[in-house]
C-alpha cells in the first residue's frame, strides 16, 4: 500500500491532480463551503492515518483565502494523523516582503513561515521563489525548485527560427540561461549604457537582437510593468516577434490583457492556473516528492 496522499487545494486542482497522476498515488478533494458569514469550512474524507500528506495548494489572489485554506488543510491533516505532512504551495504569497524595506513594517514571508509551520507541515516544497536566500525564515526543510528548464523545453518545441532569451537585468541572467539551455539558444540581460554624459540607451549587453525572436524570462509577471518596458526596448532594438515566459502569471490590473495588445506571447506555469498555463511543474515536484 503506498502511504502518499495528495490533497488537492482548490487554488491548485489541475496541478494536485497532475502530481497524484505521477507518483500513482490518491488524489483526495477536500470538501470546501462557506459558512453563510464568509468563513470557509474544510473536511477531509478520507484516513490519513500513518500517511505521508502532500497538501497541494498555491496562494495567488485571493491570497489570504488561499493562504487560510492551506492552513486548514494543513492543521486538519496533522489532527487526522498524518505520519508526514509536505506542503506543496507552488506560488507563496508574501514572498517579496521578505524583509523590513522601512522601519516598523511587517516581514510578511516571516509570519506565512511561522503560520505553515505551526499548522503543522514538516517541509515546504516551492517553486521559483522570489529570493532564496528568503527560504531561511522557515525553520523546518524548505526547497525551492525552478521551472525555467520546462520553460525553454516547451519554447523548444515552438521550433522557432532564432530565438535569443533575455533577462530584464543582470540578477536575472541566470534565469534566462537555464531557459536559453534546452532551447540552444544565446541569452542576455538588459543593461543600460552610457552614451553621452547626458545621454543613456537601455539594451542587451552584448547581443543583437534585429530580426531575432525575444524571449523575455522572469520569475514572475505581476503588473507586467517590467515585460512591457523590456519588449518597448527590445522591439525598438529590432526584434521580429516579442515572447515573455515566467513561472508565475500573476498579472494584476488585467495585465495579461494588456500585454497581449502590445503583441506579446506570454507564456506560464501551472503553478497559477490561468489561460496561459501551458507548462506543468508537476514533472519537478512530482520527482521532489519521489
Ligand atoms: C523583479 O525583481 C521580478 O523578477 C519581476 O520582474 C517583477 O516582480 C515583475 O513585476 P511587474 O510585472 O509588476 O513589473
Amino acid at each position: 500500500m503506498k502511504t502518499l496522499i495528495v490533497i488537492g487545494g482548490s487554488a491548485s486542482p489541475k496541478l494536485s491532480a497532475r502530481v497524484s497522476r505521477l507518483l500513482r498515488c490518491r488524489l483526495v478533494r477536500p470538501e470546501l463551503k462557506r459558512f453563510p458569514d464568509g468563513e470557509l469550512y474544510v473536511r477531509i474524507k478520507a484516513d490519513l492515518r500513518r500517511r505521508h500528506v502532500v497538501v497541494v495548494q498555491s496562494t495567488p489572489a485571493p491570497q489570504n483565502d488561499n493562504l487560510m485554506e492551506l492552513l486548514l488543510l494543513l492543521h486538519t491533516s496533522s489532527e487526522l494523523g498524518a505520519r508526514k505532512i509536505t506542503a506543496v504551495v507552488p506560488y507563496l504569497a508574501y514572498a517579496r516582503q521578505d524583509k523590513r524595506f522601512k522601519p516598523g513594517e511587517a516581514v510578511s514571508l516571516r509570519t506565512v513561515a511561522r503560520l505553515v509551520e505551526s499548522a503543522g507541515a514538516d517541509e515546504l516544497i516551492t517553486v521559483d521563489i522570489h529570493e532564496e536566500h528568503s527560504l531561511d525564515d522557515f525553520t523546518i526543510p524548505a526547497r525551492n525548485l525552478t521551472a525555467m528548464p520546462l520553460l525553454g523545453q516547451y519554447l523548444k518545441r515552438l521550433r522557432l527560427k532564432r530565438p535569443v532569451v533575455i533577462g530584464g537585468d543582470q540578477g536575472s541572467e541566470p534565469r534566462a540561461k537555464m531557459v536559453a539551455q534546452p532551447l540552444g539558444a544565446p541569452y542576455d540581460y538588459l543593461v543600460k549604457h552610457r552614451i553621452t554624459p547626458t545621454r543613456v540607451v537601455t539594451k542587451p549587453k552584448k547581443l543583437d537582437v534585429r530580426g531575432h525572436e525575444a524571449i523575455i524570462a522572469d520569475d514572475i509577471i505581476s503588473t507586467g510593468g517590467t515585460v512591457i518596458e523590456a519588449a518597448r526596448i527590445l522591439k525598438r532594438q529590432g526584434a521580429a516577434r516579442i515572447y515573455a515566459v515566467c513561472t508565475h502569471g500573476v498579472f494584476a490590473h488585467n495585465a495579461l490583457k494588456r500585454l497581449q495588445r502590445a503583441g506579446i506571447t506570454v507564456v506560464s506555469t501551472d503553478t497559477i492556473e490561468g489561460p496561459t498555463s501551458r507548462v506543468s511543474v508537476a514533472p519537478l515536484v512530482a520527482q521532489a516528492l519521489a
